[in-house]
């Protein structure tokens, strides 16, 4: 296969790391398709992701930096470290030092803990699914969400003729009762106010723009925060089962890690955000080896040239053609990584040059879709 795939009559994918920079910099002349439509609650007001109007997303995401800023994210850390501490019991429940403990389905007690810290960082009460059964139908909902996106981001007209309520009929009614679910936790949230200063809520209520002087309005609050539910939760919940499986797959790869941690850390409270986490330079080369082997958004993210057309590797692609590249696919290109379909979580840090080929433009590839 080249490195060009033309997958519809005017859409191209680049299995590149220069046509991947090219398409997703900043300055690229090129902006999300609309089929992102389908991506906000709202058929009107877009969402971050949504957003395809780089002034309105210029604006969302200045808010949105502040929100994720790293000052931002240590003043939530208690009320992350509080879940991620109703997680670490689960694991050694029924386990007996000496036996083999119990099986346990780990992408499910993943997706609780992905969605009890989003969940308690967008309204500041958490949905408590680490603990209690009540409310674990939410994620399947979800996924029945992700899965209209995707149908809608494919075929548009799936979304924008409405088809998708007659072929999702029976799933409609969960998927609006989520959703209104939601919309009741985000307005008792905003009554709440400013008595809750350490949740994400409180960052985006009360951030303004620099540059323009604005802030979200009400009904963008509830779309954001249906947004970050969606976007925050199913994505690490996916990283996090991905890291766990592989490591539990590669019990050589699991002792050096271990080793690292405990080096670093005599204590489990003493992990937290900041230089000595940041010292564990292997824990990181994992999560990075995972994601590159299971991307939890393994698709191509879809761009559209704009009037005067653009520029990729050799090929001027002209305006009006939908372009993009597979995250999954270039993770795996022989090219840029040798043993491609091997997890090597030192490929990321020891020896580059042997592990990942010209590492230094990959490196700018990976920081292109950040
Ligand atoms: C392992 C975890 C995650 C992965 C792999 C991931 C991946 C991605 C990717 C590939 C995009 C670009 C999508 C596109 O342009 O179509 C994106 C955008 C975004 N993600 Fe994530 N994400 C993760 C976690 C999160 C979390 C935890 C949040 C928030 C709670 C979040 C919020 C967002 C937002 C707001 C955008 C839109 C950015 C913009 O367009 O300016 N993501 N993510």
């Amino acid at each position: 296969m080249g490195d060009i795939v033309r997958y519809g009559p005017n859409s191209l994918d680049f299995n590149t790391h220069s046509g991947m920079s090219a398409i997703y910099s900043t300055r690229a002349n090129v902006r999300k398709t609309e089929t992102y439509a389908a991506m906000s609650a709202s058929r009107r007001t877009p969402n971050t992701i949504s957003a395809t109007d780089k002034t309105v997303h210029g604006f969302k995401r200045r808010i949105m930096s502040q929100v994720f800023s790293d000052q931002g994210l240590r003043a939530i850390e208690d009320r992350f470290m509080a879940r991620i501490n109703d997680f670490i019991p689960l694991l050694s429940v029924g386990t007996d030092e000496k036996e083999w403990g119990r099986p346990k389905e780990m992408a499910s007690m993943c997706s609780w803990l992905a969605f009890d810290i989003i969940s308690d960082l967008s309204f500041g009460e958490h949905f408590n699914m680490l603990k209690s059964p009540e409310l674990r139908w939410f994620p399947s909902v979800i996924q029945k969400l992700a899965q209209r996106v995707t149908i809608g981001m494919i075929q548009p007209k799936f979304f924008n003729l409405k088809i998708d309520r007659l072929f999702m009929a029976s799933q409609l009614k969960d998927i609006l009762n989520a959703g209104t679910w939601i919309r009741k936790r985000s307005e008792l949230r905003a009554c709440l106010g400013n008595d809750i200063k350490q949740d994400l809520f409180y960052k985006m209520m009360n951030a303004t723009d620099p540059k323009t002087g604005l802030s979200f309005t009400q009904k963008d609050l509830w779309l954001e925060s249906i947004m970050l539910l969606t976007a925050g939760s199913d994505t690490t919940s996916a990283a996090m089962s991905a890291t766990l499986f592989l490591l539990g797959h590669h019990p050589a790869t699991l002792a050096r890690l271990t080793e690292e941690i405990r080096m670093a850390f005599s204590r489990e409270d003493e992990i937290h955000i900041g230089q000595q986490l940041n010292s564990c330079k292997f824990l990181q080369a994992c999560i990075n080896e995972s994601l590159r082997l299971l991307p939890s958004v393994p698709n191509s993210p879809p761009r559209i040239v704009q009037e005067g057309g653009i520029q990729i590797d050799q090929d001027f692609i002209p305006a009006g053609i939908t372009v993009g590249t597979s995250i999954y696919t270039l993770q795996r290109n022989p090219r840029y990584f040798a043993a491609p379909d091997e997890f090597h979580p030192e490929r990321w840090f020891s020896n580059p040059k042997e592990n990942i080929k010209e590492d230094s433009k990959m490196k700018n590839a990976e920081e292109s879709l950040t």
